[in-house]
């Protein structure tokens, strides 16, 4: 297990490409094996959880071949000495097997720590014919599965988990299902996502309504393939592709067209670096070819009240996702503010690093309605309130949030993780700010959205 020293940075500058967005990559692994035909994503993120997902969809029986494309549209081509570009330049070639062509897995499939390949898998084995068991790491094994197991089962599916269907492992028998009319009780893209995959297998049309707006690949990445689905404010409406046959052999009329993606940066990892550039002096960087999909860039919009200068330039259309090069600079002075529960879904991964944010603007920023965090790769509420206190932070923790009082000279300590990726990241960030030196145990699990992230940072110091 790593442990990572960071210093005070006096400025940071540079040009960066963060690694491919995560979301994007897992849905396009699903997506493409699901295809009829063959589909190529270009520059997927490999990193350990979307590495779950092309292993799941390996034993199911997909074929995944991994390519060096040299001629990838995402390289940065700047001639400046700090350019740091770990893009890994790489793309995949994926044989769909059609939406009825897997097969039954050998053993029990290990979802490792990644919640977005459990939840969406559900929803696509729940609608095929055959058993198959899934479980996870020891942080996905806490985490809640009775959100998608609940509305599978009104859908007519016949899985069951672990804890009265609360938890993995999850076992699941594949079988034919029906559309439902769904109100989800939580705004999440995870369970979205897998009601609206289940959906595909279900005769008719399947309606789903979310408290807020949550992420949509998902969506998006659905139309592209011809499937007939619709957005029409917080409600989706599928129309599934049931089999012909009520023993479900397959034999369905219709299906998706295979992908051709590229994947943009990662939002969610360009944001560790936008709040480092604010909170360090003398600082300014470009951030290339991030996706700025509405539905995942909340965080610009607290910054902007904070009063922190953040650009973006260059705005264009990458495989029907926004994209943008992110022009940051350190701010004079942020001020506090309030996050209430109607923007959290849109940074909802920020609310590590939005708390170190907090730390470093003047007044009592108070971030509330975000009793989801406290179910993510680890309670990162807590998570952040134990570990900013050690770092000197006054701050005071809520069932569904934080307050924190900001504006205060940060102290380097010795922080934990808690193997949770966006944690040890963010206290990095908090670490270029604090005096001294801040230690940061278990910081290996950067490798599960990041690799490449301490190097990255330091490219820029
Ligand atoms: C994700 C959705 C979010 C997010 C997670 C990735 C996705 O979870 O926190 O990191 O790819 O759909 P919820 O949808 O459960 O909030």
């Amino acid at each position: 297990m790593k442990r990572v020293e960071i210093k005070r940075a006096r400025s940071l500058k540079g040009e960066i490409t963060p690694p491919p967005d995560k979301s994007i990559s897992h849905r396009a692994v699903m997506l493409a094996a699901l295809a009829d035909g063959k589909s190529i994503v270009r520059n997927p993120l490999m990193a350990e959880d979307p590495v779950s997902t092309m292993n799941a969809m390996r034993m199911l029986g997909v074929e995944i071949t991994e390519a060096r494309n040299q001629k990838s549209e995402i390289k940065s081509n700047s001639e400046l000495p700090w350019v740091v570009d770990r893009t890994p330049n790489s793309e995949l070639i994926i044989h769909g097997k059609g939406l009825y062509g897997l097969k039954e897995p050998l053993d029990v499939i290990n979802c490792g720590n990644s919640g977005t390949t459990v939840r969406l898998l559900s929803g696509i084995l729940a609608g095929n014919p055959f058993f198959s068991v899934l479980n996870g790491d020891d942080s996905l094994k806490q985490r809640p599965m009775a959100r998608v197991i609940n509305p599978l089962k009104e859908m007519g599916a016949d899985i069951s988990g672990r804890g009265n269907d609360g938890y993995l492992p999850a076992a699941i028998k594949g079988r034919k299902l029906k559309a439902i009319n769904y109100n989800m009780p939580v705004a999440s893209a995870q369970v979205k996502s897998c009601l609206i995959l289940a959906g595909l297998y279900a005769g008719g049309l399947t309606v789903i309504t979310e408290p807020q707006r949550s992420r949509d690949h998902t969506e998006r990445m659905l139309k592209s393939m011809g499937a007939d689905i619709e957005v029409d404010g917080l409600t989706i409406r599928v129309r599934g592709y049931p089999p012909m046959s009520p023993l479900i052999k397959g034999g369905i009329e219709g299906g998706l067209n295979p992908l051709d993606v590229t994947v943009p940066a990662d939002f969610s990892s360009a944001a560790f670096f936008i709040a480092a550039v604010l909170i360090v002096p003398d600082s300014e960087i470009l951030i290339k070819n991030v996706c700025i999909n509405p539905t995942r860039t909340g965080m610009l919009e607290v910054i902007k009240d904070m009063g922190g200068i953040v650009r973006l330039e260059n705005i264009r259309d990458v495989s029907g996702e926004p994209v943008a090069d992110i022009h940051c600079k350190s701010a004079d002075a942020l001020k506090a503010v309030k996050m209430d529960k109607d923007i959290m879904p849109s940074l909802i991964d920020e609310f590590p690093i939005l708390c170190v944010l907090a730390a470093q603007a003047d007044g009592l920023t108070e971030i509330r309605g975000a009793e989801e965090l406290r179910v993510k790769e680890s309670d990162r509420i807590k998570a952040m309130a134990t570990e900013l206190r050690k770092m000197g932070v006054e701050l005071e923790e809520y069932p569904d949030g934080i307050a924190i009082k900001g504006g205060v000279q940060l102290k380097g300590a010795e922080v934990e993780s808690y193997n949770d990726h966006r944690i040890a990241m963010s206290l990095a960030i908090a670490g270029l700010a604090a005096d001294g030196t801040t230690t940061i145990y278990n910081a290996s699990c950067v490798d599960i959205s990041f690799p490449g992230f301490f190097e990255m940072l330091k490219g820029l110091i």
